[in-house]
């Protein structure tokens, strides 16, 4: 299995842009930018998929060579995209893929693409521009992918986005757990709202769990607000992760706000003890 991670930021990137934070204020000063939440992953390294589409999605391309296109063909490795959730952050970038020449798959659960035909309407634009296959993902159920690459999708919060009006239900926000042909398998979790059981046993066995790493602490952003927003913050998940030893943590989609960010920043050394680190834009992992 081969992984590009494309984006390690939560919405808004670092620095956002109108933000003047310590965090934002340092990595203007020192260069170090974060692009929004996307992966790259392949199980034969010709097959790839991309898990969400961040508004950033071009540079990402553009600055990852295992997704070009053979000198002289119009043929894009990139088969699909799955996608975690209808949130900006992670649709956004789908408008930027209108130019695909054939087809194109996007996997999502029921709500999620609801609402990405009503609320955003980007599959009734996208349908304009290229033909797009949309894939109903269902919890529990393993879709396999091209490349022999399986995901299964894991339902992790009812937690909607702003502008969507569709009803509660349990898989707004999703997990994927992959596994490929020599059964490398990896995790990933940038809405993990919650240490549950179920999450447990989905990272049984992994070799590599990318996880929310949104808030360092719960009221990072006023009282109750990582709970609210549906993100588990790294003070409550390091404990989880200390009771199930095994998989090597990364923790991804960094909000501009989380200290953990910046490669000084003293928790690392907490991370470490953990077996966890803080991924970073354009890092290959070859499980
Ligand atoms: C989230 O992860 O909570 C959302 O993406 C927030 C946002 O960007 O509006
Ligand atoms: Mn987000
Ligand atoms: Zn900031």
């Amino acid at each position: 299995m081969k992984v590009r991670v494309l984006g390690t930021a939560a919405g808004g990137g670092l620095p956002q842009w109108n933000c003047g934070c310590p965090s934002c204020t340092k990595a203007r000063a020192e260069g170090t930018a974060r692009t929004q939440d996307c992966l790259a992953i392949s199980g034969d390294g010709r097959a790839w998929y991309l898990v969400n589409a961040s508004p950033d999605l071009r540079t990402q391309l553009l600055g990852a060579p295992e997704l070009m296109p053979p000198e002289g063909s119009r043929d894009s490795p990139l088969r699909g995209v799955l996608l975690t959730s209808a949130e900006l952050d992670h649709t956004l970038g789908l408008l930027s893929l209108r130019e695909a020449a054939g087809r194109l798959a996007i996997y999502a659960t029921q709500p999620v693409r609801a609402a990405l035909h009503a609320d955003f309407p980007v599959g009734p634009l996208l349908a304009s521009y290229s033909t797009v296959d949309w894939r109903v993902v269902r919890p529990a159920e393993t879709v396999p992918l091209e490349g022999a690459l399986r995901a299964t999708a894991v339902a992790l919060s009812a937690k909607r986005p702003r502008y969507a009006t569709g009803r509660s239900r349990p898989d707004w926000t999703v997990a994927y757990r992959f596994t490929d042909a020599a059964g490398a398998v990896l995790v990933y979790a940038p809405g993990l709202a919650a240490p549950t059981t179920a999450f447990a046993d989905t990272i049984d066995g992994a070799d590599v769990v990318l996880l929310d790493g949104t808030f360092a602490t719960a009221a990072e952003m006023g009282p109750g607000s990582a709970t609210r927003m549906g993100h588990l913050p790294i003070e409550e998940s390091l404990p989880f992760l200390r009771a199930h030893p095994g998989p090597r943590y990364l923790y991804t989609h960094l909000n501009n706000t989380n200290p953990v960010g910046h490669p000084d920043d003293p928790r690392r050394a907490l991370l470490a003890q953990a077996n966890a680190g803080v991924a970073t834009d354009g890092q290959v992992l070859e499980l």
